[in-house]
């Protein structure tokens, strides 16, 4: 079913209700693929779905006009979920030309058979006009992909913004002004840390280049359309990119016998005495989603796991190989955790702090078997100065 979000302008994605897993991603509410029609005295369809879903288009299309009628299919960004669909509707869309940039039309013909497509090539600053409303393109590479653009309407104000400010919230509202704000900034804060958080320098760029647009309305490729409060999307992108943090510390440990757990439990409690927000999350009862969101506005982390075969336990590896990926500047850390004999777990972690572009404030907090309670008092002192340090990162970062 199409939704009409402006004059001759729908709706026409899809809404997956069910899926729980994006590429890892917990979408514990789902996700949509958002395609949206132009019609004018020439027809845009701007972005596709997912392959399983390009029945769905092709029959929302129809509603509207015949799909063997439009004349551009803009792909913004070659990634599956937005591009898999293409091959069926190229198909069904016989006339239309494929606007893409150069480095898109390059990834396509790697996934797809592309010798039937009619391609017209845009970058930066190129415009087709559809007669009363015109396409503008704005290269965006990184955001999220190399070949990542994003189009513009300039005769409604309206920006086709592909993957950023987005957020996997399978709804049947397509409206920001028809859910709760603050549900909908949680989920694209929750997409902003495990898709976009890499890019942040990129995502800082293509602000630059949106601001210098009016802009009225935000229709993203995931989520909900932002026509009621585009300035707090933008705001939001903002503070994040710019790796603001709140003084807030997040415990992040596994444990095998409860030791490393009592020590995560002493370093929380140094931080809960100097007043300061604290996150214990171990890390086989949350998801790499939470981890990662979490994450993206805290000052300080405290990495812990017991020792399992001389190094970490499987399930704190996994999340330090997932932050690692995310790469969240400007934290300030240290590691802890338990051993029986011989260097493990703590050394690990210390190790791998090495490697990220955070600042390490205490040598690896290590107990053997059991935290004896000199150990403890050592940890509740380490949460004391992580709440310290974290408060210091909060108050430069506002
Ligand atoms: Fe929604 Fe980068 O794809």
């Amino acid at each position: 079913m199409h939704t009409p979000i402006l004059d001759r302008i729908d709706w026409v994605g899809y809404v997956d209700y069910h899926i729980r897993d994006f590429h890892s991603y917990d979408t514990e509410r789902g996700a949509t693929y958002n395609a949206y029609l132009v019609r004018d005295e020439k027809t845009a369809l701007i972005d596709t779905v997912k392959a399983p879903f390009a029945g769905h288009l092709l029959r929302n299309v129809a509603e509207r006009i015949d799909p063997a009628r439009v004349d551009y299919v803009v792909c913004n960004h070659a990634e599956p979920d937005h591009a898999s669909g293409l091959p069926r509707i190229m198909q069904a869309m016989p006339q239309a030309k494929l606007v893409c940039d150069r480095r898109c039309r390059d990834t396509l013909a790697l996934y797809h058979d592309v010798a039937s497509w009619q391609f017209e090539l845009v970058k930066t600053g190129d415009r087709i006009s559809l007669g009363g409303r015109t396409l503008e393109f704005v290269e965006t590479p990184m955001v999220h992909w190399p070949e990542s653009m994003v189009t513009y309407v300039p005769e409604e104000k309206l920006l086709f913004s592909m993957d950023a400010f987005g957020q996997h919230y399978a709804t049947s509202q397509r409206f920001d002004d028809e859910l709760s704000l603050p549900t909908v900034m949680a989920e694209a804060k929750k997409y902003y840390a495990n898709i976009v958080m890499p890019w942040g320098k990129q995502v800082l760029a293509t602000l630059g280049k949106v601001a210098q647009l009016p802009i009225a309305v935000i229709a993203p490729a995931h989520g909900v359309i932002w026509r009621t409060h585009p300035e707090v999307i933008l705001g939001g992108y903002a503070e994040w990119a710019a790796g603001r943090a709140r003084a807030k510390v997040l415990v992040l440990y596994d444990t095998m016998w409860e030791s490393t757990a009592q020590m995560a439990e002493a370093i929380a409690e140094g931080v809960a005495a100097e007043g300061v927000e604290v996150m214990p999350m171990h890390v086989r009862r949350t998801s790499l989603t939470r981890v990662a969101t979490e994450t993206l506005d805290c000052a300080a982390l405290a990495l812990g796991s017991a020792t399992l075969n001389r190094g970490m336990m499987p399930a704190a590896a996994a999340a330090l190989s997932y932050l690692e990926g995310l790469r969240p500047a400007g934290k300030a850390a240290l590691a802890f955790g338990s051993y029986g004999w011989g260097k493990g777990a703590p050394e690990a972690i210390d190790a791998w702090l090495d490697g990220m572009p955070w600042r390490k404030v205490h040598p690896p907090l290590r107990c053997q078997y059991r935290p004896t309670p000199t150990v403890l008092d050592q940890c509740r002192a380490a949460g004391r100065l992580l709440a310290e340090t974290a408060k210091d990162l909060a108050s430069v970062s506002t």
